[in-house]
């Protein structure tokens, strides 16, 4: 997967990493920030997808698309598309830029609007990248892990970075007697579940 990444994507990734490095420090508002995952995550992301099982795999949180380029590699590799969420229309349309200048949309579909209206309609959820607001991650991890398969992956975004806030979401994970998890750290923390 990361031998033979396609210009075509390499480039919108340094594209999007040059901006969201600007972004962070020319005080640009931070919705209007990308806030996306650094590349270590991003590769860590691709390992566990193109391990994942048979199934459905999304992400909640596309901003403009920066992260669903890493899972595209897993998905290419596995032969599955990936569906990724984004409420904030701006965001989307970055997306949608991104998906088409990286030549991915064959791989990944973009929804617009509330992950959490749609949730309800994924079965056999294989996959889920979380890294949206951190007031949503409980509701969503509720939505999601009734839905996953067996073997399916959960992975959250932020587990370090923002500990004091998701520390309840984080507590209930690791007692959630649906899935084995652990925070690894890596990137801004990642809280992996896997259904068992
Ligand atoms: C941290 S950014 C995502 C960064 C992206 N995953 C990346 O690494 O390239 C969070 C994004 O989640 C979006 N978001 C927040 N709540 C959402 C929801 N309920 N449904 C869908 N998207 C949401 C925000 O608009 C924002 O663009």
């Amino acid at each position: 997967m990361f031998h033979s990444i396609r210009p075509s994507i390499l480039t919108r990734m340094h594209y999007l990493e040059h901006i969201d490095a600007t972004d962070r420090v020319d005080g640009t508002l931070r919705l209007q920030r990308l806030r996306q995952i650094p590349p270590e995550t991003g590769r860590f992301l691709a390992l566990l997808a193109a391990t994942a099982p048979d199934g459905a795999y999304i992400e909640i949180g596309a901003s403009a698309g920066y992260s669903a380029l890493w899972l595209a590699l897993a998905g290419e590799a596995l032969g599955r598309s990936v569906t990724t969420f984004e409420i904030l229309p701006e965001k989307a349309k970055l997306a949608l830029e991104t998906f088409k200048s990286a030549q991915v949309e064959n791989i990944i579909k973009l929804v617009v609007g509330d992950a959490r209206q749609y949730i309800a309609q994924c079965d056999e959820i294989a996959f889920c990248f979380l890294d949206a607001e951190k007031e949503v991650y409980e509701e969503c991890y509720d939505l999601v892990v009734p839905k996953m398969v067996k073997g399916g992956l959960l992975v959250a975004d932020n587990a370090i970075n923002h500990r004091e806030t998701l520390q309840p979401m984080i507590d209930r994970a690791l007692q959630d007697g649906r899935v084995d998890a652990l925070v690894v750290p890596i990137g801004k923390g990642e809280l992996v579940c896997r259904k068992i």
